[in-house]
């Protein structure tokens, strides 16, 4: 079973609207002749609309939802209000939502069901602090993170998910992991999907490396057996690297 390659670019909380319009007009320029792999972006929310009228042949999703329906809840969009502006994915997960804005493992998982309920892509971010790998406790630190939140989902749901493996110590540190800790990770949690889901469903679902990630290592990562392509951060803000990352396999 041949997976997906995708290159998914996070833009974080970075560019103005005009320099949003004007990446993804370069992306979508540069990258008419690129097949075989899928292209993301995860803009800022408020530039959804714009983005979402130029993104061509690209799938946009948003970096954030809040998952209720609707009500009162200042300050907060919900899945449908970013379904309906174009948005056809979701990372959900992120480390910086995870330490940053304190998100819990059963928030998380409320998000990964409320994406799944209205056909939403999740992009569903791991991945463990710089202690637990000085301690070496990565591996059960990152499989819990994956059962508490995502393992619940059945066969047909979890079919939709992508994976993206990002250690914290190795985002916007410009410390990548080596070549070898990304495919032993990335290799375990194909071998916990195995566990959960069957060796069909573990062999189809696609795992993106995140943390640093650019230019010059893609391919190099791009290389491991079960690296499917890479959640891009710094790299994605510029297109030309974006495009380099993409045509890295
Ligand atoms: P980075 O970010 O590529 O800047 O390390 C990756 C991410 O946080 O998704």
């Amino acid at each position: 079973m041949t997976r997906k390659k995708i290159v998914a670019g996070n833009w974080k909380m970075n560019l103005q609207l005009n320099d949003a319009i004007q990446l993804i007009d370069d992306i979508v320029s540069n990258s008419k002749d690129l097949s075989g792999v899928e292209l993301m972006v995860f803009p800022p929310a408020l530039f959804l609309l714009e983005i979402a009228k130029i993104k061509n042949e690209l799938t946009v999703g948003v970096q954030n939802f809040y998952p209720k329906e609707s009500g009162a809840f200042t300050g907060e969009i919900s899945i449908t209000q970013i379904k309906n502006c174009g948005a056809s994915h979701v990372l959900i997960g992120h480390s910086e939502r995870r330490e940053i804005f304190h998100e819990s493992e059963e928030l998380i998982k409320q998000k990964v069901d409320a994406a799944i309920l209205h056909e939403i892509g999740v992009v569903f971010c791991c991945g463990e602090p710089l202690h637990i790998r000085e301690n070496e406790s990565q591996s059960s630190y990152v499989k819990q993170q994956l059962i508490d939140s995502l393992f619940h989902l059945s066969d047909a749901e979890i079919q939709t998910c992508v994976i993206a493996y990002e250690p914290i110590w190795a985002i916007g540190t410009g410390r990548t992991a080596t070549v070898d800790q990304a495919e032993e990770m990335h290799s375990a949690i194909r071998s916990w999907i195995t566990e959960f889901y069957g060796i069909e469903i573990a062999n189809s679902i696609s795992i993106l490396y995140g943390g640093s990630c650019n230019a010059s290592n893609a391919k190099e990562l791009f290389t491991c057996q079960n690296v499917d392509g890479g959640l891009i951060g710094g790299a994605s803000l510029q297109a030309e690297s974006f495009i380099t990352i993409a045509r890295s396999f």
